[in-house]
C-alpha cells in the first residue's frame, strides 16, 4: 500500500478532494499521511483508520520519504516547498491542485478523461509533477473534449460565467453577505406589493455603492452586479485567467499546431458551477446532430442538453450542475456566420471536475 502525504485537505478543494476518496472508498488503498501548516503535532483527521498525528508540511525531511505528495494547499506553498524537496533529491509524485507548475515544459496537466495517454507516456517516461487544470478548463475540455479530441475545432472563443467559489471560501461567504445586505436595505419596501419598484432599485444602487457594503475579497460589489476580470492583469490587455484558457487548453491536447482559444473571463454571482458560452469555428460543417452525437460520446460524464427552452433552462445551469460529476453541454447551434460556426454553453462544478476530480483520479492512476 503506497504512503500518499496529503497537504491542504483542510480547505474547500482539499475538503471535496477527501469526499470524493471516501465516497470511492479510495482510501482502503493508500496509506494516507496528513500534514499541516499550522497544526504539526495535531490529531490527524480520521477519512482512515489509524491516521495518527499530524506532521509538518514545511518539514522537507518528512515529506521526501513518502513516494507520492497530493497537494491543495495554494500556490505560495508549491512555490517554497517543491523547489526544497527537488533539490533535497525528491523523485516522487508531485500531485498539485495549484497553477504554479502547470505550464512547466516537465509537467503534464492532468484531466485523464481528455488525455489519459499523455499521462500514461509520461509515467512511463519519468514525469514526476502532474498538475491540476484550471477550473474553467478542465470543465470546457470535459464537456467539449469531442470536438477538439477529434480535430474538429479550428479556433474557439469561451466567454464564461464564473462562480465565487472560484475566488475561494471567503469570497463565497462576501457574495452571500451582499445579497442580505441588499435585500435587508429594502426588504420593507418588498413585502409591500404597492411599492415602487424604482424606489427598490435606487436604494439597492445606493447600498452597492455605499462603502459599508462588505466588498473586500473581490474589491467591487458581486452581488446584482458582474466583474469582467478575473485573477492578475498580464498587462496586455489579457487577464491571467484568459490566458489560462489558451495555454491550457492546449497543453492539455498535446496540439502540434496551437488552436486559437481566447475569450473573456466574467466573475458572476453564482456559488460553485462555472458557465461558459462558446463560440467554436468547426473544421467541417456537420449537421448539428452528428456534433451532439460526438460530445455525447467523447466521455461517460458529459450530458447533451436538447437545444429547446425547456430542457435549457432546467438542466443548463449552475443550480442544475452543481454537485454533480455531470458535465452538461448544450446551445448547440449553427450561427448565422456560416455552416462551421457553432454555439455552446456548457457549465460544470469548479470544484469537482474544475479541481478535486482530475487530481484524485490522478492518485488513483499513480497508485495502479
Ligand atoms: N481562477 C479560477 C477562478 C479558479 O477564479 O474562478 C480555478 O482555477
Amino acid at each position: 500500500t503506497p504512503s500518499v502525504g496529503f497537504v491542504g485537505w483542510r480547505g474547500m478543494v482539499g475538503s471535496v478532494l477527501m469526499q470524493r476518496l471516501q465516497d470511492e472508498g479510495d482510501f482502503a488503498r493508500i496509506n494516507p499521511v496528513f500534514f499541516s501548516t499550522s497544526a504539526a503535532g495535531g490529531a490527524a483527521p480520521t477519512f482512515a483508520e489509524g491516521t495518527g498525528t499530524l506532521q509538518d508540511a514545511y518539514d522537507v525531511e518528512t515529506l521526501g520519504k513518502l513516494p507520492i505528495i497530493v497537494t491543495a494547499q495554494g500556490g505560495d506553498y508549491t512555490a517554497e516547498v517543491y523547489p526544497k524537496l527537488r533539490d533535497a533529491g525528491w523523485q516522487g509524485l508531485w500531485l498539485d491542485a495549484a497553477s504554479t507548475l502547470r505550464m512547466e515544459q516537465d509537467s503534464i496537466i492532468v484531466l485523464d478523461p481528455v488525455n489519459r495517454e499523455a499521462i500514461d507516456a509520461g509515467l512511463a517516461r519519468g514525469v514526476r509533477d502532474f498538475i491540476g487544470g484550471n477550473c474553467t478548463v478542465s470543465c470546457m475540455l470535459m464537456g467539449l473534449g469531442g470536438l477538439f479530441r477529434n480535430g474538429l475545432v479550428e479556433w474557439g472563443t469561451s466567454m464564461t460565467y464564473q462562480a465565487a467559489s472560484g475566488g475561494g471560501a471567503r469570497h463565497m461567504r462576501e457574495l452571500l453577505n451582499q445579497f442580505g445586505a441588499l435585500h435587508g436595505t429594502v426588504a420593507v419596501n418588498l413585502d409591500d406589493p404597492a411599492s415602487a419598484i424604482l424606489d427598490i432599485d435606487r436604494a439597492i444602487l445606493a447600498k452597492q455603492r455605499h462603502p459599508s457594503l462588505e466588498a473586500s475579497q473581490f474589491g467591487v460589489p458581486l452581488a446584482g452586479s458582474v466583474i469582467p476580470w478575473i485573477d492578475s492583469d498580464l498587462g496586455n490587455g489579457v487577464s491571467r485567467e484568459e490566458w489560462k484558457a489558451g495555454a491550457e487548453t492546449n497543453k492539455i491536447l498535446g496540439t502540434a499546431t496551437r488552436i486559437p482559444f481566447d475569450g473573456l473571463c466574467v466573475r458572476v454571482g453564482a456559488m460553485r458551477s462555472h458557465s461558459q458560452a462558446l463560440t467554436l469555428k468547426l473544421t467541417q460543417d456537420l449537421p448539428v446532430s452528428e456534433i451532439e452525437s460526438i460530445l455525447a460520446a467523447d466521455n461517460e460524464w458529459v450530458r447533451v442538453i436538447p437545444n429547446t427552452k425547456a430542457d435549457t433552462v432546467a438542466g443548463l445551469t449552475p443550480v442544475a450542475a452543481t454537485g454533480s460529476l455531470e458535465i452538461p453541454v448544450g446551445r448547440i447551434r449553427k450561427l448565422e456566420m456560416g455552416p462551421e460556426y457553432i454555439s455552446a454553453f456548457t457549465v460544470g462544478d469548479q470544484l469537482l471536475w474544475g479541481a478535486a476530480e482530475p487530481l484524485r483520479r490522478m492518485l488513483m492512476i499513480a497508485t495502479g
